[in-house]
């Protein structure tokens, strides 16, 4: 039996953190074996290259080489966590997958649709579930400052995080059988409490 692969989508400071340490306990309490992970990461090597990704200038990377790189980090964690915690039956909640590649470097960056579906295809592997956390991007690079230390996406300007949340709105209305977009205003509580609905909806909680 293999294990439920659920995403977390959003832009920076939508609260995707928070909630999928929520999830996790929900479904751990309810007696689910579940691994919590993350992107950029995730994986010993995936680790070392998000340090490429995320610190440095702006412009430190062109958007194609940016795209191989969050894949290339993208293809280690599949290999060595996401696949052997799957087929040990094991859930699988990461923060953050191949939208974000779509929303960040597609968009964002400019490169299209196109490379990112080549890049993605490569992989062989689709979330069961994603859950797209909404906000608006004014907001949430407001909550995402009050942690400090801006990573370089965090730097990117207005117009790039307006392309963003365009792409996760395009995504969520593309991919319905895939996708939920979740309302992330309102308390830690009412978020989790609307992101159990979703996977209620979906037959993934009892
Ligand atoms: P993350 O650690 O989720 O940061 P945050 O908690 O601020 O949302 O992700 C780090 C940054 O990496 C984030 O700004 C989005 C970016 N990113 C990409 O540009 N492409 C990708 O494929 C992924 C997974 C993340």
């Amino acid at each position: 039996m293999t294990g439920r692969f659920i995403t977390f989508e959003g832009g920076d400071g939508v609260g995707k953190t928070l909630q999928t340490r929520r999830l996790t306990e929900t479904l751990t309490a309810r007696g689910q074996r579940v691994l919590l992970t993350r992107e950029p990461g995730g994986a010993p090597g995936a680790e070392d290259i998000r340090e490429l990704i995320v610190t440095g200038d702006p412009g430190r990377w062109s958007p194609l080489a940016e795209a191989m790189l969050v894949f290339a980090a993208r293809a280690e964690h599949v290999a060595r966590t996401i696949r052997p915690a799957l087929d040990a039956g094991t859930w699988v909640i990461c923060d953050r997958f191949t939208d974000s590649s779509m929303a960040y470097q597609g968009y964002g960056r400019g490169l299209g649709e196109g490379p990112i579906h080549t890049l993605h295809g490569l992989l062989g592997i689709d979330p069961d579930l994603t859950l797209v956390l909404d906000i608006d991007e004014k907001t949430g690079l407001e909550r995402a400052s009050l942690r400090g230390g801006a990573d370089r996406f965090e730097r990117m300007g207005a117009e790039f995080h307006n392309r963003v949340r365009t792409a996760f709105h395009d995504i969520a209305r593309a991919n319905p059988d895939r996708c939920t977009l979740i309302d992330a205003t309102g308390t830690p509580d009412d978020v989790h409490a609307r992101i159990l609905a979703a996977l209620t909806e979906r037959g993934l909680l009892a």
